[in-house]
């Protein structure tokens, strides 16, 4: 699904060339979209910031009329994207002031864009270069929405049962626009008395869903216990096994996905691998491992063709990742070494570059 990208040296790039991945700060800032056509002020000033490596669109890998569709699709991607998380603001401030859903908006918003939205390839690997710390919750809510419901076309559900997951996806935090905002946006870490001021979010967002007569009862659970976990380790009730919802398992492993690979005011993002860790770690007592298994085992065909910067300030691509075993990642260094990064543990993938 990735392009067929190359890594150049930065003394090696050229005026035309086209960038093949978003070029990241240490600190996860987009300094150049995929995309863009180098010149040279552009190469220079990569050189000035210290970059000494990108990644390039190779010529005969991708013919002009594929490349300029899938540039125009990511133009369409991006600011339906965009129009998306200004309707879930404005429907967080709605419901801060009048204490109600303004539900027709977000029903809306959930039937036509976001399930256009998942039709667009490569929409889960878009998602990552679509980040910003000042609209977290907002993106956050879009992100899981998103990837719920690429999730139940992997997992072969129906339309009408796609759309009302949708729903509870972007709905799922919508209680944490009760929470008071000192507590919601604090930087450090939360004291326990905050927490579970926190953790009363789920609870919230399904009372106001009620309230505003929300009566589908997959969207009233996802809310309410997205949070919950199968070994009965999770909020607010701290039930398990057959008493969670699907929609809440669902709406669960999209939350924890995203959330793990979003930039937080308290820590930066983590690499999709971290999360796909977290997943594997955790799907055989807390999360559900059949959905866990067909979402990491479609997840992998995002990767592979990837250019990745490993620990060791190397540059590579991954040529394999076995969908079921998370560590099984071979990575091609650009100076030719095949590496298994289950066999070296002191090498890891520290940035990779989606396309
Ligand atoms: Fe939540």
């Amino acid at each position: 699904m990735a392009a067929k990208l190359r890594l150049y040296l930065l003394e090696e790039a050229k005026p035309g060339m086209v960038l093949g991945a978003d070029v990241v700060s240490a600190r996860g800032k987009i300094m150049l979209s995929a995309n863009t056509i180098l010149t040279d002020g552009m190469i220079q000033r990569l050189s000035c910031w210290g970059f000494t490596g990108i990644v390039i669109i190779e010529d005969d890998a991708e013919s002009p009329a594929l490349r300029n569709k899938k540039r125009a699709d990511r133009v369409v991607f991006n600011a339906q994207y965009d129009q998306t998380v200004t309707i879930v603001k404005k429907a967080f401030e709605h419901i801060r002031m009048f204490k109600e859903i303004p539900f027709e908006q977000i029903r809306e918003v959930t039937d036509d864009t976001v399930m256009a939205l998942i039709g667009t390839p490569g929409a889960l690997g878009y998602l990552h270069s679509l980040r910003s710390i000042d609209n977290y919750t907002f993106q956050h809510s879009v992100n899981v929405a998103i990837i719920v419901g690429v999730l139940c076309k992997w997992l072969d559900r129906g339309e009408e049962e796609t759309k009302e997951l949708i729903f509870a996806g972007l709905l799922h935090d919508i209680g944490k626009a009760l929470v008071p905002p000192e507590i919601l946006n604090k930087p450090g870490k939360l004291t326990p008395p905050e927490m579970g001021i926190m953790k009363r979010h789920a609870t919230l967002g399904y009372e106001a869903a009620r309230k505003a007569a929300i009566l589908n009862r997959d969207v009233l659970k996802g809310i309410w216990q997205h949070h919950e976990r199968l070994d009965g380790s999770g909020y607010p009730q701290g039930i398990g096994g057959e008493e969670v919802a699907f929609s809440a398992k669902i709406v669960a492993i999209a939350d924890i996905y995203d959330a793990m690979t979003s930039d937080r005011v308290y820590r930066n993002r983590l690499t999709p691998f971290a999360a796909i860790k977290t997943l594997f770690e955790s799907m055989f007592d807390k999360l559900d491992a059949a959905i866990c298994t067909v979402f990491l085992s479609n997840l992998k065909d995002y990767f592979v063709g990837t250019a990745v910067n490993l620990t060791d300030g190397r540059l590579g691509e991954i040529i394999y990742m076995d969908g079921l075993a998370w560590d099984r990642i071979t990575v091609k260094t650009a100076d030719g070494e095949c590496i298994e990064l289950h066999e070296n543990h002191d090498i890891q993938i520290d940035v990779f570059f989606y396309a």
